[in-house]
């Protein structure tokens, strides 16, 4: 019998983490004043929360200007149509991403082309990129993934040479500065999302930052049905639709601003502590630190398992059952997520002016199927809200698995249960989470 609590023993923690998401008891009031104005959407537009929060967050990021949306995916869709993409031009796209980052790209008409990332970081590798351009790129989107950058300078660099226009995936990074620039300020726009699980959140929401008055002009239209913009400088007309936000939203988003320092704050110390922590526990590596990062934003933590007795998935599952909410598979590469069916029947730009359509079955990025399957391990970010017993509980939990992975070895892969699962599948089965 091992002392493990997937294998009947008693788990090292059963104390809950911090609640996710905070609010305070001005957030409550800001409510009840917003619902008492009877001014609750989005129109007329932009309305006054929403587009005093859109400046004060773009603000904060370094950009000149901002437009909330209705969520991170229609951000993307958005600043890809801004930035220009036409139907069936092509767009590199991280492979160890949400699905929604490539959907983004097929729902403005693009073709996203999948590059592998870096192994320190689990962003968009440069030379990957560089490889996967042809004559029809127009955009890469870079993921800020869980807790790292991109490399951006090279990837500014790569995007100028080839005329590229850069959109920043930033829906993990609120906050979040790569040499001393906001994240999203640094491409052509930005795109954040506040779902529930984000480290700033509405429930649902997104937004769009730029320095690009063309751009942002193009934005607003696209969010408000056509109309034109405040400024309406450069004259161009779209068809748009309404991806308003509610003065609910802002005014619940001008709360998580003004907690998003001191949190921001804590996680930063606690993963610290944290890495220091799990690099004595042989076969767990922290990510490596990134110097570029001159204020850090963590999503999740993310570290490395490489131990070759028990798989990524068994441990994961033990590790939560010792009361550590954490994740394996919580992206798999997009070109092999069951959320990726993509047919040229049904995205006819996969086959515009091509001998062959564009087939995803054939892609092989192998840095992301090793930190999809076999190596990553995700903690949510409200695991670091605590104090530093919390962190400590965590490395215990974390050397305990370790010490017992013998006894975890003898007890069958079964025990994996749905941490061997997609995030397609899970929903099913495991109802409660909202990360
Ligand atoms: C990297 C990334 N991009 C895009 C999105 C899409 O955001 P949303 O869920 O708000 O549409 C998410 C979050 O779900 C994400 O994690």
């Amino acid at each position: 019998m091992s002392d493990l609590a997937i294998l009947g023993g008693a788990p090292e923690r059963t104390r809950p983490f911090s609640p996710w998401p905070q609010y305070t008891a001005d957030d409550a009031a800001r409510l009840q004043s917003v619902l008492e104005s009877r001014n609750w959407g989005g129109y007329p537009f932009p309305n006054q929360l929403a587009g005093e929060f859109a400046q004060e967050f773009a603000n904060y990021h370094g950009a000149k200007y901002g437009c909330c949306v209705a969520n991170g995916t229609i951000a993307l869709v958005i600043a890809l149509q801004a930035a220009g993409i036409k139907f069936g031009d092509e767009v590199i796209v991280p492979a160890y991403t949400w699905d929604g980052t490539a959907a983004a790209v097929l729902f403005a008409g693009g073709v996203p082309v999948f590059a592998d990332v870096d192994p320190d970081t689990y962003c968009l590798d440069v030379e990957c990129a560089r490889r996967a351009i042809t004559p029809r790129t127009r955009a890469m989107i870079p993921v800020h993934l869980a807790m790292r950058f991109a490399d951006m300078d090279a990837l500014m660099k790569l995007a100028e040479e080839h005329k590229l226009a850069v959109i920043e995936d930033c829906a993990h990074v609120h906050g979040g500065e790569y040499k001393h620039r906001g994240a999203g300020s640094i491409g052509d726009l930005g795109c954040f999302s506040f779902q529930s699980s984000k480290i700033m959140t509405a429930g649902e929401g997104g937004m769009v930052i730029t320095s690009r008055l063309d751009c942002f002009e193009l934005v607003q239209s696209i969010v408000n049905c056509g109309r034109a913009s405040v400024t309406d400088q450069f004259k161009k007309r779209v068809v748009g639709s309404n991806y308003r936000i509610t003065e609910f939203q802002a005014v619940i988003l001008q709360g998580q601003l003004e907690q998003l320092p001191a949190l921001a704050a804590r996680r930063v110390r606690n993963a610290a502590l944290l890495s220091r922590r799990l690099a004595q526990i042989e076969g767990i590596s922290p990510l490596p630190a990134q110097p570029a990062l001159t204020r850090e934003a963590i999503y999740n933590y993310v570290f490395r398992y490489r131990r070759p007795e028990v798989s990524r998935d068994l441990f994961v599952a033990a590790l939560d059952r010792e009361g550590i909410p954490c994740d394996g598979r919580f992206y798999e590469p997009v070109y092999r997520s069951d959320l990726f069916h993509v047919h040229p029947d049904d995205f006819p730009q996969l086959k515009l002016g091509r001998a062959e359509p564009v087939l995803y079955d054939g892609v092989h990025c192998p840095v992301s199927e090793r930190a999809a399957y076999e190596e990553s391990v995700w903690l949510p970010q409200f695991l670091l809200l605590g104090e530093e017993e919390d962190v400590e509980d965590i490395a215990r939990a974390v050397a305990k698995v370790v010490k017992n992975l013998k006894a975890l070895a003898g007890a069958g892969p079964e025990l994996a249960g749905v941490k061997s699962l997609s995030r397609a599948e899970r929903p099913r089965i495991e109802k409660a989470r909202n990360y």
